[in-house]
């Protein structure tokens, strides 16, 4: 089985699929914003408070191509991973990506009380999630092989994967 490689905007359910995505599969989980975080024994908060987002940017590069080489296992990655073209083609070869689509009201709604996510603490937070919603849309779908409706419980998305992965 190639990787399955879970992509799209904060709150779109990435992690929270591929937990029930790797048990149905009965393959292994793993979150790149868990590994950076566990590589540098530091929260991704704190990673983007003491070196700022390209040096983040960076680990989270360095991330993907490490998890790229793994055989048989799903990756959910975090909102801004595949926006950028070098992660795009680390995962290109071994795995399948997967967007999870939901519209910008679903996961602004999810999000409204979050605080973990350094990009979205702002005073204008929806208006920042819309902009950046907008602009990372495109290149998510660029990215993608396969698009996945992400507005369900997690269970039946993960069930409308394997349909479609065909695995
Ligand atoms: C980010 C999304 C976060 C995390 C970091 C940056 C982004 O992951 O990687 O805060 O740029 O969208 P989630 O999508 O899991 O929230």
């Amino acid at each position: 089985m190639k990787n399955i490689v879970l992509c799209g905007f904060m709150g779109c359910g990435k992690t929270t699929v591929g937990e029930n995505l790797s048990r149905k599969l009965g393959v292994k989980l793993i979150d790149t914003d868990a590994y950076i975080e566990q590589k540098e024994n530091k929260r991704i908060s704190e990673i983007f408070a003491e070196h700022g987002e390209a040096y983040f940017r960076d680990l989270e590069h360095e991330a993907c191509v490490e998890l790229a080489h793994r055989k048989g296992v799903v990756i959910a990655t975090g909102g801004g991973a595949l926006t950028f073209e070098r992660n795009v083609q680390a995962f290109k070869n071994n795995c399948i990506i997967v967007l999870l689509d939901v519209p910008l009201d679903v996961v602004a709604d999810r999000l409204k009380t979050d605080t973990s996510r350094p990009l979205l603490q702002r005073e204008d937070k929806y208006e920042a999630m819309k902009q950046l919603y907008d602009s990372r849309m495109p290149l998510y779908k660029k990215a993608a092989d396969i698009v996945i409706d992400g507005d369900n419980s997690p269970l039946q998305v993960a069930m409308n994967i394997i349909k479609e992965v065909n695995i």
